[in-house]
């Protein structure tokens, strides 16, 4: 009982510094997007190349990212990595790894602020499918992050919904994926170049996942109902 009330509290202090450092994060490039504006009007503006080149460097880390934090999630199972990797150090890293593809992928979305060849306000972030860009595209990757915020959380929430419940809600996360790679391919302005990479290595993590409700459909036996 006392480790179970040790494990939920640290839980909860992890999803307590999570928010506290969000709420850090989200000052800061606030702070940092009023400088941009005060500097702009005394004619000091940033490179619009090289903005355009650090949204699509962002777009592209957060997507391996949470294509890392997939494939270790998808290892974990497996008899490998239980039998090598202590449970708390490989649950921790599964944790870090989504949470490290959710900030990417907001600081990728805030560059656009920064941004001439486009013209996004914040509201345009925050809002699916109205945005002055490829609104469809780009509104599928609002949603994707949107289900990453929410698939990260649900580590948290394992001692209050039961654990039938988080599998459920963290089973999302191959929505979330779906949604950034469709994301990724359409809304990318040099999709020769790059979409062939996000593709392999989306089907690199479809067939392991394949294999391994395939393998586990074999384990359980077909239940037989008898009334
Ligand atoms: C608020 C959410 C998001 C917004 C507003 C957004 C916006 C955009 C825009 C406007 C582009 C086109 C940039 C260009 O090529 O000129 C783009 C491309 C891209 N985004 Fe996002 N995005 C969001 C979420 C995500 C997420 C969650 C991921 C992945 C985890 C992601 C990954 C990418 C990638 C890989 C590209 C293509 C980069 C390239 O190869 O050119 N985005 N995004």
């Amino acid at each position: 009982m006392a480790t179970q009330t040790t494990v939920t509290s640290r839980r909860t202090a992890g999803f307590g510094n999570i928010l506290l450092n969000g709420a850090i994060v989200a000052a800061l490039l606030a702070a940092i997007y009023a400088a941009s504006l005060l500097l702009e009007q005394k004619g000091l503006e940033l490179d619009n190349e090289s903005v355009w080149c650090a949204i699509r460097a962002s777009g592209a880390v957060a997507y391996l990212l949470l294509a890392a934090s997939m494939a270790w999630g998808i290892l974990l199972s497996g008899k490998l990595v239980k039998r090598r990797v202590p449970a708390a150090l490989a649950l921790e890293l599964h944790t870090y790894l989504a949470w490290t593809a959710v900030g990417m992928s907001v600081y990728h979305a805030y560059l656009l602020l920064f941004s001439r060849f486009f013209d996004y306000g914040v509201l345009d972030l925050l809002i699916p499918f109205v945005g002055p860009y490829e609104p469809f595209a780009v509104g599928i990757g609002i949603v994707g992050l949107y289900v990453m915020i929410l698939t990260s959380a649900s580590f948290y929430l394992v001692d209050r919904i039961g654990y039938r419940s988080f599998r459920l809600l963290h089973y999302l996360t191959y929505a979330g994926f779906l949604l950034a790679t469709v994301h990724s391919v359409m809304a990318g302005t040099d999709g020769a170049l790059f979409n062939s990479f996000y593709l392999a290595i989306s089907v690199s993590l479809f067939l392991p996942t394949l294999a391994r409700i395939l393998a586990r459909r074999r384990r359980e036996p077909a239940r037989i109902y008898t009334s």
